[in-house]
């Protein structure tokens, strides 16, 4: 059964977990009642058996004629209509002083006599004993022991815990199909709902572009015939403006978002030249680097080449490069690498910034998550150029990997395979 999950927030790996924490509770239920099937059955066989060898014993002592002078004690050795399992039993006759003085059956009695009504374990053959002291018209004639082995409930207990293993593997089987259709079943609506709130993001970003456009394009205006504005006011119209340009971005990058999670329409692949195309992110963020004195270094080791979606190979660059610029404070040095390895092409972006602490390396891929430090370093970003990079990444069957220490800088590594071009 395919876990077709991909427009759902949960990934297929919390499925997994899910359905394993799901399998493990129903094996712990189904387990603790096989036991409790198991002991409760061991104890019933047991009392059975201790029931029957009083019973055997009462009616042997019953069979006694006190009339005679030496009473054939086991000449009948029937309880109503069945004989008794003489293979498996040791029928003993005691004298009052406790000497043998008749024995029937072909089981081994190894345990001394003792003159108490009792039961005695056997351990070896195994088997159970009970003595009963054989009072007839109220006179003590003697006594008698009977043993009867443990083989007929030890096979039964054996057929029983073959029945219930093979009952555990068809019931984990069928569960297990259960559980997965279940799951299935109920994570379709989740998967629904999140391809409509996808779908509405989508839409919306789309439809606030408009507006966006027209509120920039008014104020631009404005601003180039500003000369009897007063400065006051013109200030206000500029914030508006970088207002309006942040809100322009986060638009676009929600709609980039939404439509890289619904892959409806798989982006067009061309032979991509990432040294090439690094070479042009590399212009573009030139002059945001020339604004903080960073320098800027790239190095081409070589010139892989990836089957890609150009547009999305230059975002992901785009965000990881601006993101070192960003959080890199004045005079700091961003270096680009260009090399490949077994196959895939690698851009090593290092930063001398910020850095990452160890505990949100996990979380910079969230979407809207930014560090504290971030938000000081830079008002206005909206936490999610690393999501959307990510996004891109893994379309491309590649990833990012990140290594940072707080203070010293950060090591952004991009890796996309370059397949068959
Ligand atoms: N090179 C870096 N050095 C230090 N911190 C970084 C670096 N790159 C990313 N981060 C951290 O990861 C967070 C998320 O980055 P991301 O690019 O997704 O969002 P952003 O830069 O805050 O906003 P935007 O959506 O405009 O890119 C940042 O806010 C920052 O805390
Ligand atoms: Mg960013």
């Amino acid at each position: 059964m395919a876990l077709d999950t991909a427009l759902s927030p949960i990934n297929n790996k919390a499925i997994r977990r899910l359905i394993a924490a799901n399998l493990l509770v129903f094996v712990l239920v189904l387990l603790t009642f096989c036991a409790g099937v198991y002991f409760f059955s061991a104890a019933k066989l047991h009392g059975d058996l201790k029931q029957r060898l009083a019973m055997f014993n009462g009616s042997l002592i019953a069979s006694i004629d006190p009339d005679e002078i030496e009473p054939d004690i086991f000449e009948s050795t029937r309880t109503g209509q069945t004989a008794l399992p003489l293979e498996r039993m040791k029928l003993e006759w005691y004298s009052k002083d406790g000497k043998i003085l008749k024995e029937k059956g072909s089981l081994p009695a190894k345990i001394p006599f003792s003159a108490i009504a009792s039961y005695q374990q056997q351990d070896d053959p195994p088997a159970l004993a009970l003595t009963t002291p054989g009072i007839v018209r109220g006179q003590l004639m003697g006594f008698m022991r009977t043993f009867e082995s443990y083989a007929e409930a030890d096979r039964e207990l054996a057929r029983l815990q073959t029945g219930l293993a093979v009952g555990v593997v068809i019931a984990f089987a069928v569960s297990a199909l259960g559980i997965l259709w279940l799951t299935q079943l109920s994570l379709k609506p989740l998967d629904e709902a999140f391809l409509k709130l996808k779908r509405f993001t989508d839409h919306a970003s789309h439809e606030l572009r408009t507006p966006l456009t027209a509120i920039q394009t008014n104020i631009d205006f404005v601003l180039k015939r500003s000369e009897g504005i007063e400065p006051t006011y013109r200030e206000k119209l500029v914030t508006v403006q970088n207002t309006a340009k942040q809100m322009t971005v986060l638009t676009n990058e929600l709609l980039l978002l939404a439509r890289a999670d619904r892959k409806e329409s798989p982006a067009a692949m061309t032979p991509v030249n990432i040294g090439q195309l690094s070479e042009e992110v590399f212009e573009t963020v030139r002059p945001l680097a020339g604004q903080k004195s960073i320098e800027l270094a790239l190095e081409q080791k070589k010139s892989p080449v990836v089957k890609g979606n150009r547009e999305e190979l230059r975002s992901i660059l785009n965000n990881i490069l601006q993101n070192a610029i960003e959080y890199t404070p004045t005079k700091g040095k961003v270096v680009v690498t260009i090399d490949e390895h077994e196959g895939n092409a690698l851009v090593e972006v290092s930063d001398t910034g910020i850095g990452i602490a160890a505990d949100d390396i996990d979380k910079i891929f969230d979407r809207f998550w930014r560090a504290d430090r971030a938000r000081t370093a830079r008002a206005g970003g909206a936490g999610l150029g690393l999501s959307i990079a990510k996004t891109f990444a893994e379309q491309h069957q590649g990833d990012i990997a990140v290594k940072s220490m707080l203070d010293e800088g950060s090591i952004f590594t991009v890796r996309i395979p370059c397949g068959k071009n």
